[in-house]
C-alpha cells in the first residue's frame, strides 16, 4: 500500500472541494469508517507483527495528516464564504433611509389655522371664552327669549349646579343669571369682549361648542366655530358681504358660490344665512350672520345712541368650522372628524 500516494491524492482532491458539503462526503471517503484509511487499518491484521507496527505507525501519521487537511480546507472554505459575504452584502450608506412616520396636523385645526390667518390679515384679532359658560353670556345678554326653545333640554347641556365656587367666581357676573351650561354657540364671546374693549374693533372667535343633539352625517353633540365681530361707525351689510366673500375666495382658493338667505337670530336684525354649494350640487348652510341687534351692545354695556348717529354698529357672523372643513375636503360624513380613524387622518 503506498500511504504516500495516498496522501497525495487525498491532499488534492481536498483542496479542490469549495463547499462545506462536498468536504462531508469526501471526509467520508477517506476517513469514514469504510474510508480509505480504515481499509489499511483493517489489513493490518494480516500482517507480521514488524511489519504491523510500523505500517500502523505511519497509518496513523497519514491519518492525522488527512484530518489537518480537512481542517485546513474547512477554514478556507469559511474564510472565503466570509469574504464573498462582505463584498456582496455590503452596507450601501448612499442609500436613502427608510422614512419615519411623523406627525401631522388634524383636518379640523389645518381649517381654523388657515381660517384664521385669512381673517387675521383682514385686521381682526384672535379673542378667546370660556367653553363652560353661564346662561347670561350664552343666551340673556344675547337677546335670546327667556322660552326660547334652544335653552330647554333638546339642545343645552345643563350643568349641576353645584360647581367649584371658584370657578364660578372667575366666569360669571353679578346679578345676571349664573346657571351654568357648556355653550352651544361662541357668540358669547362677543359680549364678553366687548365689556372689557371699546370699539372700533374686529374680531374672530374659535372655539368649541356643545349641543344636546342626536349625531348624524351633519350634525355632532361637539363641533367648532368660528365667531367674528366688527364693530365700528359705520358698518353695513355691504361690508360683511365684501369680507365674507373675500374670506371665502381665499380659504378655497377658488370661487365657491354662496347664497345669502333671510334667516332670524335674536343677536342680530337682520339677519342672514350663508349656504355654500357642495361638490355634489347641494347647498350647506355653513354660517348665520346678521347686524348686531342693539340689545347685545346694551348688554355689554355700549353707548347705542344709534338715532343720534353717534352710536356704534356692527355685524357678527358664525362660521361652522366642521362643514368648511366638509367642504374643503370633500368629506361627506362630520363623525369622521372625531372618530380618530388613522386611515382617514393619514391623508391629510
Ligand atoms: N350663534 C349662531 C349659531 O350657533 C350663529 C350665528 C348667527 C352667529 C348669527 C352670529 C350671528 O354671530 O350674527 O347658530
Amino acid at each position: 500500500m503506498d500511504l504516500q500516494e495516498l496522501k497525495n491524492r487525498a491532499k488534492q482532491e481536498i483542496d479542490k472541494v469549495v463547499d462545506l458539503d462536498e468536504i462531508e462526503k469526501t471526509f467520508k471517503k477517506y476517513l469514514g469508517k469504510k474510508g480509505e484509511v480504515a481499509l489499511i487499518f483493517d489489513s493490518l491484521k494480516d500482517l507480521a507483527i514488524e511489519e504491523k507496527k510500523a505500517l500502523g505507525q505511519e497509518a496513523n501519521v497519514l491519518k492525522q495528516e488527512i484530518e489537518e487537511f480537512f481542517e485546513q480546507r474547512k477554514k478556507e472554505i469559511k474564510n472565503t464564504a466570509s469574504e464573498i459575504k462582505q463584498t456582496t452584502e455590503r452596507i450601501d450608506i448612499t442609500r436613502p433611509g427608510t422614512k419615519m412616520a411623523r406627525g401631522h396636523l388634524h383636518p379640523l385645526t389645518l381649517v381654523l389655522k388657515d381660517a384664521l390667518k385669512i381673517f387675521q390679515t383682514m385686521g381682526f384679532e384672535i379673542a378667546q371664552g370660556p367653553e363652560l359658560e353661564t346662561e347670561w353670556y350664552n343666551f340673556d345678554a344675547l337677546n335670546v327669549p327667556k322660552d326660547h326653545p334652544a335653552r330647554d333640554m333638546q339642545d343645552t347641556f345643563w350643568l349641576r349646579q353645584n360647581m367649584s365656587t371658584n370657578y364660578k367666581k372667575q366666569i360669571t357676573n353679578n346679578n345676571k343669571s349664573n346657571k351654568l351650561l357648556m355653550r352651544t354657540h361662541t357668540s358669547p364671546v362677543q359680549v364678553r369682549y366687548m365689556e372689557t374693549h371699546q370699539p372700533p374693533l374686529r374680531i374672530i372667535v374659535p372655539g368649541r361648542v356643545f349641543r344636546n343633539e342626536a349625531t348624524d352625517a351633519k350634525h355632532e353633540a361637539q363641533f367648532y366655530q368660528l365667531e367674528g365681530l366688527m364693530v365700528d361707525k359705520e358698518v353695513s351689510a355691504c361690508n360683511f358681504k365684501a369680507i365674507i366673500e373675500e374670506f371665502l375666495k381665499r380659504f378655497f382658493k377658488a370661487n365657491v358660490e354662496i347664497r345669502l338667505r333671510p334667516g332670524f337670530f335674536p343677536f342680530t336684525e337682520p339677519s342672514f344665512e350663508i349656504d355654500a354649494k357642495r361638490a355634489d350640487g347641494k347647498w350647506m348652510e355653513i354660517m348665520g350672520a346678521g347686524m348686531t341687534h342693539p340689545n347685545v351692545f346694551k348688554a355689554a354695556g355700549l353707548n347705542v345712541s344709534v338715532s343720534a348717529g353717534h352710536g356704534w354698529c356692527g355685524f357678527a357672523f358664525g362660521v361652522g368650522v366642521d362643514r368648511l372643513a366638509l367642504l374643503k375636503y370633500k368629506i361627506n360624513d362630520i363623525r369622521l372628524l372625531y372618530q380618530n380613524d388613522m386611515r382617514f387622518l393619514e391623508q391629510f
